[in-house]
């Protein structure tokens, strides 16, 4: 059997389920990372490690909520705060203490946090801090590195995958276009000559490397960045959205030793439900606050709204999840398990023959057909089917991860890295015997 046909055969339940959403949904699907062909799988339920789809089929899980999930499905600690809260109320129209000691735990987790704001996503903190970085030194530009994501607003869809030239989505008009300058990453050289010109607010960047690390950051890099940018004046920022409180209690800032003006967060701030933060250094983040003088409140203020910000229900998981993130002991243990994980599938595919690698850093892998990227990345367009197709084997195996990566959390066990390199090997097996690296 195929694995398209064993696919389809252990998920009608998901297969009937997609030809509904088609109907009413545009690619049947909420968000593009989640298209999978020939079909997505349905899922019912999860906890701990572990999730179940609607045809009953349990799997070993590394998708763990795009990677909010750092202290697994359903942590207790969690369900209590958020079961507490809910009968207290999910949104009280107004300011709470829980969003007060959300921020103080951000400020006391993150190195370069003196002030933070919270928002509902991501894509909404990158958002902020690109209008904050603008406002604050009066610039217009802001300088991102080919391979970086930071959300889908129009500000961050310039060069996420080759052709970088092609931005990531239509829609968005060419001035917005013309106010991001693109530089190749791990090249401090072609910033320097960027910054040179005078007009960029900010530098943005995932330090660990583009799209959760796929393109890691070199040795010195960040500490030359960190340099270069004080030099001319500009906000360095980290979008930590991947990389807070997984590389360590105070994020990829702590773990390389860095620190940027501003950071952004998401996923693991919000403790598995929906949320965001934009923090940093007092001085620039005040360019938010109201100071009773009509000028600067009305014309010279960053405004920033969001019903849902801060609400209390987000905010009593989040302070669920910081405060057990705090001890460095569940990243340590995270971050081994990540190790042994990639080594173990990067011996599976030199085993079977598979062409590329396993890579990463901290509690992330990657799986490459392509190997592993050169300093500035990938410079075509990967072989998007055969990610395809080894997210069908490894469902067939009891295995979900991202299509490429996954995120190990602070649960997984010894057995469950262990059964997890036992289905991919399976998996790859599959595909060796599908014909999908050649004949
Ligand atoms: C580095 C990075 N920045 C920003 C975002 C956007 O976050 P959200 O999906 O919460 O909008 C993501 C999402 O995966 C991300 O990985």
């Amino acid at each position: 059997m195929t694995i398209h046909d064993a696919y389809r055969a252990k998920h009608s339940k998901s297969a009937a389920l997609a030809e509904r959403a088609r109907k009413v949904i545009p690619g049947g699907i909420t968000h593009d990372i989640r298209h999978l062909t020939p079909f997505p799988v349905y899922v019912d339920r999860a906890s701990g490690t572990r999730k179940w789809d609607v045809d009953g089929n349990e799997y070993i899980d590394y998708w763990m909520g795009h990677g909010a999930l750092f202290l697994g499905h359903c942590h207790p600690a969690v369900v209590k705060a958020v079961q507490t809260q809910m009968a207290r109320g999910t949104h009280l129209g107004a300011s709470h203490e829980l969003e007060v000691r959300w921020a103080e735990l951000v400020n006391q987790l993150v190195p370069c946090a003196e002030l933070t704001r919270f928002t509902m996503s991501g894509t909404e903190a990158t958002h902020l801090a690109m209008r904050v970085a603008r406002a604050y030194t009066g610039r217009p530009k802001v300088l991102k590195l080919a391979g970086h994501f930071h959300g889908w607003h129009d500000g961050a869809v310039a060069a996420v995958n080759p052709p970088y030239e092609v931005p990531m989505s239509a829609g968005v008009p060419g001035a917005t276009m013309d106010q991001v300058v693109i530089c190749p990453p791990n090249d401090v050289k072609a910033v320097e000559v960027a910054l040179g010109r005078g007009d960029v607010a900010a530098v943005i960047l995932e330090p660990a490397g583009g799209q959760a690390g796929m393109t890691p950051t070199i040795p010195g890099y960040l500490h030359e960045l960190r340099a270069l940018t004080a030099r001319h004046n500009v906000v360095l920022i980290f979008d930590e959205v991947i990389t807070g409180f997984r590389y360590a209690p105070g994020g990829a800032q702590e773990y390389f030793n860095v620190t940027p003006d501003l950071t952004t967060l998401a996923k693991i701030v919000a403790g598995g439900l929906p949320g965001g933060a934009l923090c940093g250094r007092r001085e620039i983040m005040s360019v938010i606050a109201f100071r009773g003088n009509p000028d600067w409140d009305r014309s010279q203020r960053v405004a920033h709204a969001g019903t849902f910000n801060a609400n209390p229900l987000c905010a009593a998981a989040a302070i669920a999840t910081l405060e057990l993130c705090a001890d460095a002991s569940l990243q340590a243990r995270a971050n081994k398990a990540g190790e042994e994980l990639r080594r173990g599938l990067g011996d599976a595919m030199k085993r079977l023959g598979v062409p590329g690698t396993c890579y990463g850093e901290a509690s992330i892998y990657h799986v490459s057909f392509e190997g592993k990227p050169g300093l500035a990345g990938f410079d075509r367009p990967r072989q998007g089917l055969l990610y395809h197709l080894l997210r069908c084997a490894l469902l067939n195996e009891g295995v979900d991860c991202s299509m490429n990566h996954g995120w190990v959390s602070a649960v997984h066990t010894d057995e469950d890295i262990e059964r997890t390199i036992q289905a991919y090997t399976r998996a790859f097996q599959a595909m060796v015997a599908d014909r999908a690296f050649g004949a």
